[in-house]
């Protein structure tokens, strides 16, 4: 790979005043990334991308999903993949979607799942079958039942920022969400865009309604995709709101299967771009990702994330 990284490797660096002095970049791409892929990516590449994200100094790589292979088939080998990291990765999430998918994850050895739901009643129907009653009802009890095993437990909210069927979602409906899951045992609650309609004045918004109903941004990780090409000014407005933990998957990998409007995620390489601008401490080494996401990228006939392609241009 011929990279103008020599001369041109990280942008100068102008720290932001009132911002975090470092956060944390949640990988999504194994997940996230792939689960809308229809073209099947053998588990050894799907191994090997997040030995080579971790490696490039990730500190959280979301592994895979133990959710019904019949709904999604590209990740119908979540325990092979967890075989193939093997005992000392485990620790890295996968999501489960019920208990049938918290005991195969449990069987497969994972030590932290992370929880998923919807702000939103159509989105509860389309993604999990189930009313948001049942679907949030289900999640907390998942969740606890992962705690009483000693697993960690993220909750992902989705469709916080607007939803392709019911328009857009009000701040303190989508807090209420995401109380529910905190009492549950919830460590953090990651808050979707899932169709990456949200701008940046809603993230302080929804940052603020989460407040106060008892939720701080401490609690708090923020999950853009990037369809409007708002997902770096909504990453700053979370920054801004006192967020120190963003998730953004490899190449920009990712979509949901069951929200047409939904694309790629925020890529991991445009956000360490920005945050190295910035002065902010991940620990993420970025070409290392640039060269994992070149990887996926082929492999899927991708294109490379916006900072990847310039950097190698
Ligand atoms: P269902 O069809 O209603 O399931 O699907 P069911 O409970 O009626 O069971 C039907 C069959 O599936 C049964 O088997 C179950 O055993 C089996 P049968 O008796 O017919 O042989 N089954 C399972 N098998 C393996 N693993 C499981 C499992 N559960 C049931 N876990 C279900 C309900 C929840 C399973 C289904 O809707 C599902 O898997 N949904 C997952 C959807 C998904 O993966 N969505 C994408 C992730 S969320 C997301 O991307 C958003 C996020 O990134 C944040 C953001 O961007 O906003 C997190
Ligand atoms: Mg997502």
């Amino acid at each position: 790979m011929t990279a103008r990284a020599d001369t041109l490797g990280l942008p100068a660096r102008h720290p932001g005043t009132g911002l975090p002095a470092a956060v944390t970049v949640y990988e999504v791409g194994a997940r996230d990334g792939l689960q809308a892929e229809k073209r099947i990516v053998p588990t050894t590449a799907k191994v090997t991308l997040i030995q080579d994200l971790l490696a490039a100094g990730l500190p959280v790589v979301e592994a895979t999903s133990f959710v019904s292979p019949r709904w999604v088939p590209q990740l119908a080998d979540a325990a092979e993949v967890l075989a193939g990291l093997g005992p000392d990765l485990s620790r890295h999430p996968v999501l489960v979607p019920n208990r049938t998918g918290l005991r195969r994850a449990l069987d497969a050895g994972a030590r932290g799942v992370a929880v998923f739901v919807s702000a939103t009643e159509a989105f509860a129907r389309s993604n999990l079958n189930r009313s948001l009653e049942q679907a949030l009802d289900a999640a907390v009890e998942v969740a606890a039942e992962a705690r009483s095993h000693g697993l960690r437990v993220r909750g992902y909210v989705s469709m916080c920022f607007g939803d392709p069927w019911e328009g857009p979602v009000a701040p303190a409906r989508v807090a209420a969400v995401s109380r529910a899951l905190v009492d549950a045992g919830c460590e953090q609650v990651s808050l979707g865009d899932t169709i990456g309609v949200g701008t940046a004045g809603q993230v302080r918004a929804v940052v603020d309604a989460h407040g106060a109903a008892g939720v701080g941004p401490g609690d708090l990780a923020l999950h853009f995709h990037d369809t409007y090409g708002q997902a770096l000014a909504n990453v700053y407005a979370g920054l801004q709101a006192g967020v120190t933990c963003f998730d953004s998957s490899v190449a920009g990998l990712g979509g949901c299967p069951f929200a047409g409007s939904a694309t790629g995620n925020l890529a991991t390489e445009d956000l360490l771009w920005m945050l190295a601008g910035l002065g902010i401490e991940t620990g993420v080494d970025l070409m290392g990702v640039v060269r994992a996401g070149v990887v996926m990228a082929d492999l899927l006939a991708r294109p490379l994330s916006r900072v990847a392609a310039a950097l190698l241009g």
